[in-house]
């Protein structure tokens, strides 16, 4: 379980960008973090991650994020960051999917058949030796999320997972989720994506949580999205609110 109580963050001095949020995130669950560019969502992702200083209390299964349990919290809590460039730090694919493995042990053997596992699930065995440096966007996204999923993490934070995903990717990306028994948390502006993999959505405004209900009826509600500088998903947009 990943708690979050009265968590305030800021950047700069009386400037807070978390205001106050408070949030249970149980086992198992999926939830949609959606709220307009700047309202927070990137940073609480990196408050919960211990990447960046906070005050108030996180804590993911009932460990305090802080500096002597970030080992710890990071074993259990994978993560996508919204630019994964920052997250790739060796020459290729496959020495980046296998360091994590490596690192906690695993015989390069086993970690290379675990690594050619999880390139396959994703459809990108094709991108195996190749060198990180090179690979476009998706490639990047795709890589890195093969990454996060080799450790087996009991939740995983995905920030805009599927920006710089083509359509075939993104739809991977969603099966991907949808077939995963973990604990989801995924920052998305694609509310169809979030419709489609989410039950539960929060919505964030200006460093606090504004909204936070079932998908099915938060996505469908035009008023509370527009309040909140949000469009309804696409599906809806076209043929026009549900209901109408
Ligand atoms: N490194 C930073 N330094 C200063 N301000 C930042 C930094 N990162 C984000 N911010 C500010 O914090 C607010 C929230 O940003 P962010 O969490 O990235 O929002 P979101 O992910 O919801 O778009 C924005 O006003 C943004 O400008
Ligand atoms: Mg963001």
């Amino acid at each position: 379980m990943v708690e979050l109580r009265d968590v305030y963050c800021e950047y700069e001095k009386g400037n807070p960008v978390l205001k106050g949020t408070s949030l249970n995130i149980y086992d198992g669950e999926s939830i949609g973090l959606v709220g307009a560019n700047g309202a927070g969502k990137s940073t609480l992702m990196k408050a919960m991650l211990g990447l960046i200083p906070y005050t108030g209390d996180i804590l993911v299964d009932g460990l305090r994020v802080e500096k002597s349990n970030y080992q710890a919290v990071r074993k259990s809590l994978g993560f996508v960051l919204q630019n994964s460039d920052n997250q790739m730090f060796m020459p290729t694919v496959k020495e980046d999917v296998m360091f994590g493995l490596l690192n906690y042990g695993m015989s390069s053997e086993e970690a290379e058949k675990k690594t050619d596992q999880v390139l396959s699930d994703l459809g990108i065995s094709h991108l195996k030796e190749r060198h990180n440096h090179r690979l476009s966007g998706g490639e990047k996204r795709m890589s890195a999320i093969a990454a996060v999923l080799a450790m087996d993490p009991s939740h995983i934070l995905m920030d805009e997972p599927c920006s710089a995903l083509d359509p075939r990717n993104r739809r991977v990306i969603i099966n991907t989720v949808l077939g995963l028994d973990r604990t989801m948390i995924i920052a998305s502006h694609d509310l169809d994506m979030i419709l489609d993999t989410c039950k539960r959505t929060v919505i964030l405004s200006e460093g606090k949580v504004v909204a936070d209900g079932p998908s099915s009826v938060l996505l469908t509600d035009r008023d509370l999205l527009e309040s909140n500088g949000l469009e309804l998903p696409l599906r809806y947009y076209q043929s026009g609110p549900a209901g109408s």
